[in-house]
């Protein structure tokens, strides 16, 4: 945007007005706000879904001023704190279009470090697409109650892990062991970001006996007698199945085993084990995306949503 703009000589310090916003969200802090618009209501809507922090209204710029009297103001919509960004929705009215986009020029010309986008209904989906939020959420997740962990969000923690780990094994190349078929994109990023020579090696499991009882569908490939293993799991939940696993993987004579979860459902917890390295602790809600399932949907999405239960 900054391409776009006059220079900066231009700019006149002190012709903004600061202003509380009127609302802020998401968040239990958010109060409900009179929008001017049904759209704006759309739009803070979908913001929330994402979790994308925002701001109504929270300041207006003088655009025209004789003297200390203010000839013309402007206030964008929305604020977005977190990509640093002013929005302005708008119609389909071309004279209404015309009329913005000449407050927004002005507006440039006096703050060119001002990011604003004039925003058209059909292009909000893009924009967040193109600021790391899930494309696909329109398309293919119906259902879907909101985003608990971004793309960024988990890409930044599943980095820090990886660093973590390769600072924890110096020297050595640990066997990775994920159990399919949740923990595939957790794995494939976070052995990525492990700067060790690592092996990689998968297992299978079904329950039967109402959930009692683990059988193993696939086995290890990998000879684990004296080797550094390191468990990598999508989600620890009950407990059960690492608690199984970890026994079964112990009887392998590794020289060590410890456990990478991504997440930890920790309220749910029957069997408990020590995990060493926990992404993200999470809440007791139904979670799909970035690998895990829902009736084997939603494995695709690149982050974590929490799904409406049924009603
Ligand atoms: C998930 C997850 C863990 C397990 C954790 O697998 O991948 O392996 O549940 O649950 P627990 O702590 O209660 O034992 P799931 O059975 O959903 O299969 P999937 O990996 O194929 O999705």
């Amino acid at each position: 945007m900054a391409g776009e703009q006059g220079e900066s000589s231009r700019r006149e310090p002190g012709n903004e007005l600061e202003q509380e916003p009127k609302a802020v969200g998401p968040g239990p802090t958010v109060v409900p706000v009179p929008f001017v618009h049904p759209s704006e209501a759309e739009f803070a809507r979908i913001l929330d879904f994402y979790g994308v922090r925002w701001e109504y209204e929270p300041r207006s710029f003088a655009l025209q001023k004789q003297g200390d009297r203010v000839l013309e103001m402007f206030t964008p919509d929305f604020y977005l704190p977190d990509l640093g960004l002013y929005i302005e929705l708008t119609t389909l009215r071309q004279s209404l279009v015309t009329e913005k986009n000449g407050k927004l020029r002005r507006l440039r010309e006096l703050h060119p470090e001002i990011n604003i986008k004039l925003l058209y209904r059909k292009d909000i989906h893009r924009l967040l697409a193109r600021y790391g939020f899930g494309p696909l959420v329109q398309a293919g997740a119906p259902g879907l109650q909101k985003v608990l962990l971004s793309g960024d969000q988990i890409q930044k923690r599943v980095f820090e892990l990886g660093s973590k780990i390769s600072e924890d094994y110096p020297g050595q190349r640990p066997v990775l062991v994920g159990v399919l078929r949740g923990v595939i994109c957790f794995m494939a990023d976070l052995m990525r970001h492990i700067s060790l020579p690592v092996s990689v090696d998968f297992m299978s499991i079904s329950y039967y006996g109402h959930q009692s009882a683990v059988r193993i569908t696939k086995d290890l490939d990998l000879d684990l007698a004296g080797r550094h293993v390191l468990m990598v799991e999508d989600i620890v939940d009950t407990g059960m199945t690492l608690n199984y696993l970890l026994q079964y993987l112990s009887s392998k004579g590794p020289a060590s085993l410890e456990v990478c979860a991504l997440l930890d459902k920790r309220a749910r917890r029957i069997a408990d084990t020590s995990i060493k390295y926990v992404g993200f602790e999470v809440p007791d809600e139904f979670l799909v995306g970035y690998g895990l399932d829902y009736m084997e949907e939603y494995r695709n999405l690149p982050f974590i949503g929490i799904l409406r239960p049924k009603s």
